[in-house]
């Protein structure tokens, strides 16, 4: 079995297909869910799919993460942006971390251009909307196939 890469999701993320559609979209979050399962299968992956709105609890995952994920796909939420506990689990787990953004925090309020995550990140993908998650597990394909050459 190999490793999977966890799918993380933060706080109000579980509103998706509600909350404010003109920056996230109509997809709910078990759309985002069905996406990611196809796309890992597709691209031959292990996934885990989850969502908190407990910063502890997200803190939790990524400690568990550590010797047992092959790489963290996250979009922590609000949390990108005042959670430098959130870096330091990161920075522990001692995995490949992508972040993603399903809208393109540049376009948006300035206190949204901080993250506190990107710094510790292999990259970034914000404002593709559910396609981002697509192309973050396409890449930790490519990361996975590196590695194993
Ligand atoms: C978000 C962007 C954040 O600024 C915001 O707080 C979110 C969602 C995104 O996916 O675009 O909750 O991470």
């Amino acid at each position: 079995m190999p490793s999977p890469i966890l799918v993380l999701n933060g706080p109000n993320l579980n509103l998706l297909g509600t909350r404010e559609p003109g920056h996230y979209g109509r997809e709910t979050l078990a759309d985002l869910a069905n996406l990611c399962a196809a796309s890992a299968r597709e691209l031959g992956l292990e996934t885990e799919f989850r969502q908190t709105n407990h910063e502890g609890e997200l803190i939790d995952w990524i400690h568990g993460a550590r010797g047992r994920c092959a790489g963290i796909l996250i979009n922590p939420g609000a949390w990108t942006h005042t959670s430098v506990a959130i870096r330091d689990a990161l920075v522990a787990c001692e995995l490949p971390v992508i972040e993603v953004h399903l809208s393109n925090v540049y376009k948006r309020e300035p206190f949204r251009h901080l993250s506190f995550v990107s710094a510790v990140a292999v990259g970034v993908i914000c404002g593709l909307g559910s396609q981002g998650y697509r192309a973050a597990l396409a890449h930790f394909q490519q990361l996975l196939q590196e590695v194993a050459a």
